[in-house]
C-alpha cells in the first residue's frame, strides 16, 4: 500500500551515547511532524521500551502474546502491523521486553542485521515518516536501524563527552559502508538539554570546531534547551504538544519538524 502522499521517509535518531536524548527527541520531533498533519510513524527499537513506555504504552512492552524478537526474526510483519497503535495523532511501534534477547539471536543469523529493515518496507510504505528510536550502544540492534533507515538524526548532549558518542557513531557507519556497502548519512546533529551556562557554550563551540560539518550538518539553530517539562511529559507518557502546549520547547520541534520536511523533500 502506497501513502497518500506516495513516498516515506526514514530517519534513525542514534547516539551510542546514552542519556542524551535520542527517546525524547524521537516523540516529539514525531509530535511536531504528525501536528503539520503528516503520518507518523514512531519505532521503539531500544530493549529499554523508554518511547513505549513514553507514549503511554508500558502495557504493550510486557504483555506476553506480543514477541516481537521472533516477530522481527520470522519477518512477520502481518503480526507486527496489528500491534501498530494510535497515540495522539501519530502511531507507534512499540517495542517489547523480548528485544532483549533478540541481539544475541540476531548475531547468529544470515545478514541478521537486515531484518528490522525488510520488516520495515512492509511497514513504512503506511506512513510519510518514520522514526526509528535506537538503543544507546554499537550493537547489531542499533546497527539494524541505521542500515533500516539509512538516515540519520544524532541528538547531542551539551556537555564534554559529547563528541566521543559522535565518533563511535561515525566509526560505526563507516564500518557497515566498508563491510555491507551500506549507504548512510548523518543528516544532522541536534544540541540537547543546553543551557546558558558556559559549559553548554564552549561544548558547542568545540563540536563546530570539530568539523562534524562533514557528516552531518551541526544545527545549532535547532538546539532544544533542558526543559523539566519534558522529562515530565515522559513520565506521564504524552509528548511535550500534548503535556504542555505552552512550553517553549515546542517551537524548537516544530523548527526542526520544518528542517527535517525540508531534506526529504530535497
Ligand atoms: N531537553 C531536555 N530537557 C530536560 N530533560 C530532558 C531533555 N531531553 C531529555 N531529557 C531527559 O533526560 C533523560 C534522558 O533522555 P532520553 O531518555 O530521551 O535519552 P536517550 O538518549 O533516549 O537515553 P537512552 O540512551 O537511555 O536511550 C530523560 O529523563 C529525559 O526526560
Ligand atoms: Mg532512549
Amino acid at each position: 500500500m502506497v501513502n497518500r502522499k506516495g513516498w516515506s521517509y526514514t530517519l534513525a535518531i542514534a547516539n551510542p551515547k546514552g542519556g542524551v536524548g535520542k527517546t525524547t527527541t524521537t516523540i516529539n520531533l514525531g509530535a511536531a511532524l504528525a501536528e503539520k498533519q503528516h503520518r507518523v510513524l514512531l519505532i521503539d527499537f531500544d530493549p529499554q521500551g523508554h518511547l513505549t513506555a513514553g507514549c503511554g504504552l508500558k502495557g504493550l512492552y510486557l504483555r506476553s502474546d506480543f514477541p516481537l524478537a521472533d516477530l522481527v526474526l520470522r519477518g512477520d510483519t502481518d503480526q507486527i502491523k496489528a500491534f501498530i497503535t494510535p497515540v495522539e495523532n501519530f502511531w507507534v511501534m512499540p517495542a517489547h521486553m523480548s528485544l532483549i534477547r533478540l541481539e544475541d539471536e540476531l548475531v547468529v543469523q544470515r545478514a541478521g542485521e537486515t531484518r528490522l529493515k525488510k520488516v520495515l518496507e512492509a511497514l513504512n510504505a503506511d506512513f510519510e515518516f518514520c522514526l526509528i528510536d535506537s538503543p544507546p550502544a554499537v550493537n547489531i540492534l542499533a546497527d539494524s536501524v541505521l542500515l533500516a533507515a539509512g538516515r540519520v538524526l544524532v541528538p547531542v548532549q551539551a556537555e564534554d563527552t559529547s563528541i566521543r558518542g559522535i565518533e563511535a557513531l561515525e566509526a560505526e557507519i563507516q564500518e557497515l559502508k566498508d563491510v555491507l556497502d551500506a549507504n548512510i548519512e548523518i543528516v544532522a546533529i541536534v544540541p540537547n538539554m543546553v543551557t546558558s551556562n558556559s559549559v553548554s557554550e564552549r561544548v558547542l563551540g568545540d563540536l563546530r570546531g570539530n568539523q562534524l560539518g562533514q557528516t552531518g550538518r551541526l544545527l545549532t539553530e535547532y538546539q532544544i534547551r533542558k526543559r523539566i517539562d519534558l522529562a515530565k511529559a515522559w513520565h506521564e507518557g504524552k509528548s511535550i504538544f500534548n503535556y504542555n502546549p505552552r512550553c517553549d520547547a515546542i517551537e524548537s520541534y516544530r523548527k526542526l519538524a520544518d528542517f527535517v520536511c525540508q531534506v526529504s523533500s530535497s
